[in-house]
């Protein structure tokens, strides 16, 4: 591209950003590369027509897992009830280490019948396993920069996908996925699984049912000391998540955060994100704790603390917060204003309004507060009491919900909890948010990626088919 049609793209992308081309140029910490302003201009329409998308029911789910790191081999332990009850079963693994295959393998052993195959050893070696046709579902729990490429080659090669977060990092890979899932009839979803946590679930019953009257805000975040597992040597393969730290600024992590209160605010069915601004705080805590450590770089650009705040199309704000660097209690704050009622995580706590505009200032007592939990507890939770306490290691839980839902909606046709559009939209705030604080925190508009239909209000289907 030469330099005359590079200033007029950066010009219309500007337009389109509603930020002024010199402002584009004169950022400094998070330059836009041409192939990214590229993807926002040439940005097709999605069509829609992954909403409530249904696919032919899949008796026992054959499922393929690629990266059996931290989180993949959590994520194994999560089947044990689906293969004993031959809903699912597993037929291979893949990773990089073997050691981490057979260890998993191993695990795998003690529940399931059938051997698993395993590929490792090479960077593509998951693609023979992607490749195999008696696997219908992909599960991605590698390092962030691969699960753009690894969603889409599975979904071109037949499989439903579902992905460790975030799904893509860049604008140009949220409109590619828009793209593959949509041509393809595949499932992509997110697998954000604070949604299925107890207390989020909770909140969300109760919001359906009313308690909260009209919303008009939310916060999440996630804040996660993660200081010494980025720069110890072996907890991620080959350190690469503090990489990320070293060239970017922008919230990183963004579903922990804004999954849940997207769920409680309506997103995609009936209100949308509509514009962003976003700003980060100075880098201090992790490249003095490199310091302290005689870490390999003291260089990042991510700053301590990134706040962006998102309004919605029908008016509501989120704030949403990304810090994992600063020594401090970790929090994804779950707050939820309503007009009605208040609800903050951390610890949990509930305000419930007084009818007649009398004013209160306290959050409910220990007992009325257990009225309501248990009032209000989410169907689904009750129903799998059980395997939650069986599967605690699994964050408490909502791992297994998380997984359980995805296999059942998957062995019953239904409509996946996660759609294409959540995880698009959740993943999105990621670029755009290092747009903005590349750009003096300009205000953003964020791509409409569900193709206008957010605007019909539907059930959240985790309300919808308790399965
Ligand atoms: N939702 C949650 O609560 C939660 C918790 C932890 C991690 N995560 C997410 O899970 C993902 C993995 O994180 P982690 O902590 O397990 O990291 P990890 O480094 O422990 O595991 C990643 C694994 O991917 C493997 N891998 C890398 N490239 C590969 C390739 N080409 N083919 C096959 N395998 C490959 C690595 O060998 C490694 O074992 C990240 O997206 C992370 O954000 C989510």
């Amino acid at each position: 591209m030469n330099r005359k049609s590079f200033l007029k793209l950066t010009a219309r992308a500007g337009l389109f950003l509603g930020i002024t081309p010199s402002l584009i140029s004169c950022n400094t910490e998070n330059k836009v590369d041409a192939n990214e302003l590229d993807s926002l201009l040439t940005s097709r329409k999605a069509s829609g027509t992954a909403v409530n998308l249904k696919c032919k029911p899949i008796s026992k789910v054959r499922v393929g897992m690629i990266g059996m790191g931290n989180r993949g081999s959590v994520l194994i332990q999560m089947f044990e009830y689906l293969i004993k009850n031959n809903h699912a079963e597993i037929i291979g693994l893949s990773d990089l280490s073997e050691k981490k295959l057979q260890k998993n393998n191993d695990y795998l052993k003690t529940i399931q019948k059938n051997d698993a195959s395993l590929y490792f050893g090479h960077k593509d070696e998951w693609k023979k396993l992607a490749n195999r046709d008696d696997i219908d579902l992909l599960i991605i729990a590698t390092p962030w920069e691969y699960h753009t490429e690894m969603s889409i080659y599975g979904m071109e090669h037949g499989k439903h996908v579902a992905c460790e977060q975030p799904m893509a990092m860049t604008l140009k890979d949220c409109w590619k996925l828009i793209e593959v899932a949509e041509r393809t009839k595949k499932h992509c979803m997110y697998m954000e699984n604070c949604c299925f946590n107890g207390e989020e679930l909770w909140v969300l019953n109760m919001i359906n049912q009313g308690v909260f009257g009209d919303l008009n805000h939310a916060e999440g975040a996630y804040i996660h000391d993660l200081r010494k597992h980025m720069m110890d040597e072996t907890y991620y393969e080959d350190q690469w998540r503090i990489k990320h730290h070293q060239t970017k600024n922008e919230n990183l992590y963004t579903g922990h955060g804004l999954g849940p209160v997207s769920f409680y605010m309506d997103i995609g069915r009936g209100d949308n994100y509509d514009h962003l601004v976003s700003m980060s705080s100075r880098e201090q805590s992790l490249s003095d704790a490199a310091r302290k450590e005689n870490f390999w770089t003291n260089k990042f650009t991510c700053g301590d603390m990134n706040t962006t705040l998102i309004k919605t199309k029908n008016g509501k704000t989120i704030m949403l917060q990304f810090d994992t660097h600063t020594g401090r209690p970790y929090s994804r704050l779950n707050t939820i204003t309503g007009t009605k009622a208040v609800h903050q995580g951390y610890p949990s706590r509930l305000y419930i309004g007084h009818e007649n505009l009398q004013w209160g200032h306290s959050w409910l007592n220990k007992d009325d507060y257990k009225t309501y939990r248990d009032k209000y507890d989410h169907p689904l939770w009750k129903k799998l009491k059980e395997q939650i306490d069986a599967n605690a290691v699994g964050h408490g839980g909502m791992d297994f919900v998380m997984i359980y839902r995805l296999i059942r909606c998957l062995n019953q046709g239904l409509p996946l909890d996660i759609n294409l559009y959540d995880s698009v939209l959740w993943s999105a705030i990621t670029p755009l948010s290092g747009l903005s604080v590349a750009n003096n925190s300009k205000s953003i508009n964020i791509p409409d990626f569900t193709g206008g239909t957010w605007q019909k209000h539907r059930e959240n289907e985790l309300l919808r088919d308790i399965i």
